[in-house]
């Protein structure tokens, strides 16, 4: 943030140099090795979803069905069709002056039938082109492994992530990428939000596939109480597997890091007391510890081992030595904050009540008054100081771990059918980031180790269960022609990188 230096005089005719908090924001508040980039993922952008001997994705098929996914019957089939214009948008990473690429590849584009089948390699050299691409550009490619999107087949072999064997298909994905890749890729991310997948997938059966409790719409019965935690186990084992491939085979000569990537919520008590507190230190616990604390630390989380139980699976001795340490950075998708309310002791609605949850609810207002300002998509109001939080409490829970912001953006209410005028016209996307990025520097001055900066998204995309109606882009993308059209924020992003500059 600008470090408003005000000089007041203190009477002896020294000078106190006074710190105002404002959301005025320049490059030079940040470390200067600092990494700003975008951030994408495969099924939301590349389209292209039969060429080249790719195979169709759990998404593919899920979209495909009667009930569909996006709103408005959209789908990821041609999405921003970045698999045929990726050299272009390259050069518009590199026009914004971008340091880095976070972007996933498509699992069912490298192995279409995982590793029982040959490796394709139309899907190598499109990875291989994408990152050669970006190197020559001067920007950093950070590789997500797996992003929501992954061979149908295998979810059909194994009956989806509830089995083991998932973990085994996911170590092979993982070496292919870390055989073709890893010369040139020095920043890995295994998983991207295991927590959004866990839950979406198997405890609201709105991702694929469409597993929980109460059949409705296109979701089939589970057993919402105990299926999240035995995916999550699957997916934090899958990670400290290939993390341990890595470090014992890949990182001593390609000399990477690799880690594991969150969606986190900052939680903040909705009240002052005791029961609320405790209520927002267990959100964390169970939202966020609940892979963090595997990766780093080898064990769940004390709460929710207090709360589940032996519903909570375990991990056996030779599990907890990999997995501890297996995430040599912290990967922090944050967008918002909530409010949090303890359920233990008053009864909360009904999906708050549950164990798996931590009993406790999360509550968008306080005495009529909203957190934050609204956003397109329900849930994530609009909270600047969350940033710096948020990231002060992983500093503190995981003794300040090398720490990237591989998420943060913003979707506007009021943009939906409007000309294209309002839709480039994005001021509050411009102020968001501003104000975010404000309070992200403001932790790194009291000593959080972080690292990077990523803005989801560099393009509007496809957004899994709103379509193309939610817009995170610093490029407007005509959904007829497919062209790109820099919104202000993309300007204001280039003229803050390149030119240390707080306007637009
Ligand atoms: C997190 C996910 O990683 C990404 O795929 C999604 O589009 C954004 N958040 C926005 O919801």
């Amino acid at each position: 943030s600008l470090l408003l230096l005000e000089a007041s005089n203190n009477g002896d005719g020294a000078f106190k140099l006074a710190e105002k908090e404002d959301t005025h924001v320049k490059r030079s508040d940040f470390p200067s090795g600092f990494l700003f980039g975008a951030a994408t993922s495969a099924y939301q952008v590349e389209g292209a979803y039969l060429e080249d001997a790719k195979s169709l994705s759990n998404w593919d098929v899920f979209c495909h069905s009667v009930v569909g996914c996006g709103e408005h019957g959209d789908n990821g089939d041609v999405a921003d069709d970045h698999y045929h214009q990726f050299l272009d948008d390259i050069e518009m990473m590199h026009s914004l002056g971008l340091k880095a690429y976070r972007f996933s590849i498509s699992w069912a584009r490298i192995l279409p039938r995982g590793r029982f089948g040959e490796v394709n390699p139309a899907g190598i050299m499109f990875y291989n082109k994408i990152i050669d691409n970006l190197i020559l550009k001067g920007i950093e490619p950070f590789v997500t492994i797996f992003h929501n999107d992954f061979p149908q087949e295998l979810e059909e072999r194994y009956g989806s992530w509830l089995n083991t064997e998932m973990r085994e298909e996911f170590v092979h994905m993982a070496e292919v990428c870390f055989k073709s890749f890893g010369d040139r890729v020095k920043y890995w991310i295994t998983i991207n939000e295991p927590n959004i997948f866990t839950e979406m997938a198997y405890e609201q059966g709105l991702f694929p596939p469409s597993r929980c409790s109460e059949p409705f719409g296109n979701c089939v019965a589970g057993n919402s109480d105990v299926e999240p935690l035995i995916v999550m186990h699957n997916l934090l084992l899958a990670h400290g597997m290939a993390a341990k491939l890595y470090h014992d085979k890949f990182q001593p000569k390609q000399g990477g890091s690799i880690g594991l990537v969150m969606h986190c919520l900052m939680f903040e008590p909705l009240t002052d007391s005791d029961l609320d507190r405790k209520a927002a230190k267990r959100a964390f616990a169970f939202n966020i510890g609940w892979s963090l604390d595997p990766v780093i630390f080898g064990e769940y989380p004390e709460e929710m081992r207090e709360y589940l139980g032996s519903e909570l699976p375990s991990f056996s001795l030779d599990e907890k030595n990999f997995m501890k340490n297996s995430t040599d950075f912290i990967g922090i998708n944050h967008y918002s904050t909530t409010y949090t309310k303890d359920c233990t002791n008053s009864s909360c609605s009904p999906i708050a009540n549950r164990a798996i949850r931590g009993f406790l609810d999360m509550v968008g207002e306080r005495d009529g008054v909203p957190i934050g300002e609204p956003t397109k998509v329900e849930g994530l109001a609009v909270v600047p100081r969350g940033m710096g939080e948020i990231v002060n409490d992983i500093k503190i829970r995981y003794n300040n771990k090398p720490m990237f912001i591989t998420e943060n953006g913003y979707s506007s209410p009021d943009v939906q059918e409007e000309g294209i005028n309002e839709l480039v016209n994005d001021v509050k996307r411009v102020n968001f980031h501003a104000a975010y990025l404000a309070s992200l520097a403001k932790s790194i001055r009291e000593g959080a180790d972080v690292r990077g900066y990523f803005v989801w998204s560099l393009l509007d995309n496809y957004e899994w269960l709103h379509g193309y109606d939610v817009k995170f882009g610093l490029y407007y993308v005509d959904r007829k022609t497919l062209t790109r059209v820099p919104k202000l924020s993309a300007k204001w992003y280039k003229n803050f990188l390149k030119n240390n500059s707080d306007v637009i």
